[in-house]
């Protein structure tokens, strides 16, 4: 029997530190001030859903929701406000939110990086500065010391793909910038990091007799020709996949840089870096290309969320498909959501996609887990506060939390699924 045959089935809820805690400050609270046209409502991420003191209340609601999981993030800027100095305090709270988490039977899954950074490290180059895996790999290790005992499951990066497109080639992101060699340094930089991170928690959990389970969340977003005729369509849809899906996963499995991002150079720890493979999917996409570069559209023909995205729960069965076919890597899906503020979508959308994870798990596909993106509607980056994930709206004035009828979809969902132990017969 494989180790993950004998892990009950993880359901619950996602978030990130920037989006929920409140109240910090870091690269992305410096950019909100200064830069206040790049949010689509000009709204700062302020005291956000104050999480940091209302982590409690929450993950009540997450419990009597049947949830038994609870993905969030570490925030580095308060656990190492200044280069090198690891703030105590800071990892005792995220002891206090674990631990709330295991009184209430909710499995942690923690993020060490979900896109934000200490204002330190932004100052001399963010992750484009040479010796940010050192600095990743020591902050990392000073929350496994502090939290391993009390944590299995371990994100090292968020969504790289995503971070290094957004930050680096479109600039919706702090820093902003239009560069396609520091979007190619930059992919190679969070895999050096994701590498790095892997070696530290690997380390400090062996040191100390503790199990540790390490993946990085990897956005998977399928591209499609507009036209699959035209020759140039599918070129583009091809390139752009291996460099979006495929690029990063490949080099955690070969250890390299692989072309474009490098020429093949080894990365030390990168080979065999997942223990897991951590899934973020929400949609997939055409690709037209023009003289003017590659047009990227919704998939036609299906339902669209609040941000555009084309809703099909067959493609996130034939990514999970895809993924373990490939792969051979149990997957735990660290996201899948849906914005969608009327909720007119919302029910539909998380029966159609918990159906596609018991199908793909009947069919011996070792899916450990699935965290919907959001418990709570919370900011969303350069669209601030005007995109809704939550299955609880939340008041911006007075952060009251309120459920969404789909909260009761979810709920009887997870009731039938949390702690399910299908056995999982290899494919
Ligand atoms: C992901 C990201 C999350 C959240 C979500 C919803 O790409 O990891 O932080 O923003 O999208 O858009």
């Amino acid at each position: 029997m494989e180790w993950f045959d004998a892990v009950p089935f993880m359901i619950g809820c996602a978030d990130a530190a920037h989006q929920v805690e409140g109240n910090l400050v870091n690269d992305w609270t410096v950019f909100e001030e200064t830069h206040p046209e790049a949010i689509a409502d000009r709204s700062r991420s302020g005291i956000a859903c104050d999480t940091y003191h209302r982590y409690e209340e929450d993950l009540d609601r997450l419990a009597a929701l049947h949830g038994n999981a609870y993905r969030f993030s570490i925030e580095w800027s308060r656990v190492e406000p200044h280069e090198g100095v690891i703030d105590a305090k800071a990892l005792e709270h995220y002891r206090k939110v674990i631990a709330a988490c295991r009184e209430r039977g909710i499995e942690p899954i923690v993020t060490l990086h979900h896109f934000t950074l200490p204002v330190w490290l932004a100052h001399r180059g963010g992750i484009l500065a040479s010796d940010v895996p050192y600095a990743f790999a020591r902050y990392a290790a000073a929350c496994v010391a502090a939290l391993g005992d009390i944590v299995t499951w371990w994100v090292t990066v968020n969504e790289p793909n995503v971070l290094a497109v957004m930050s680096y080639l479109y600039g919706y992101w702090p820093p902003q910038e239009h560069s396609l060699p520091k979007t190619v340094h930059a992919f190679a930089q969070l895999a050096r990091m994701h590498a790095a991170a892997t070696v530290a928690v690997r380390d400090v959990a062996a040191r100390n007799g503790w199990t540790a389970h390490v993946s990085f969340a990897h956005h998977v977003r399928p591209f499609q020709p507009a036209n699959p005729m035209l020759p140039s369509d599918v070129a583009a849809a091809a390139s752009m996949d291996w460099l979006f899906n495929s690029w990063m996963l490949e080099a955690c499995r070969t250890g390299r840089l692989l072309p474009p991002i490098g020429r093949g150079e080894e990365v030390y720890g990168l080979r065999g870096s997942l223990d897991y493979l951590g899934i973020n999917h929400y949609t997939g996409e055409e690709v037209h290309l023009t003289l003017r570069g590659a047009e990227v559209k919704p998939r036609r023909g299906y339902p669209l969320t609040e941000n555009s995205l084309a809703i099909d729960p067959l493609l996130f069965e034939s990514v999970l498909i895809s993924a373990w076919d490939t792969y051979h890597l149990p997957i735990l899906v660290t996201e899948n959501g849906v914005a969608d503020r009327t909720d007119d979508l919302r029910p539909a959308f998380l029966e159609d996609h918990l159906h596609a994870v018991q199908r793909a798990r009947a069919n011996g596909i070792p899916v450990l887990g699935y965290c919907y993106w959001s418990l709570l509607d919370n900011f969303e980056w350069h669209e601030g506060y005007s995109m809704h994930f939550g299955l609880f709206a939340v008041d911006r004035t007075s952060l009251e939390r309120t459920p969404r009828p789909s909260a009761e979809t979810f709920s009887r969902i997870a009731g039938e699924m949390a702690g399910e132990r299908v056995p999982i017969v290899p494919r």
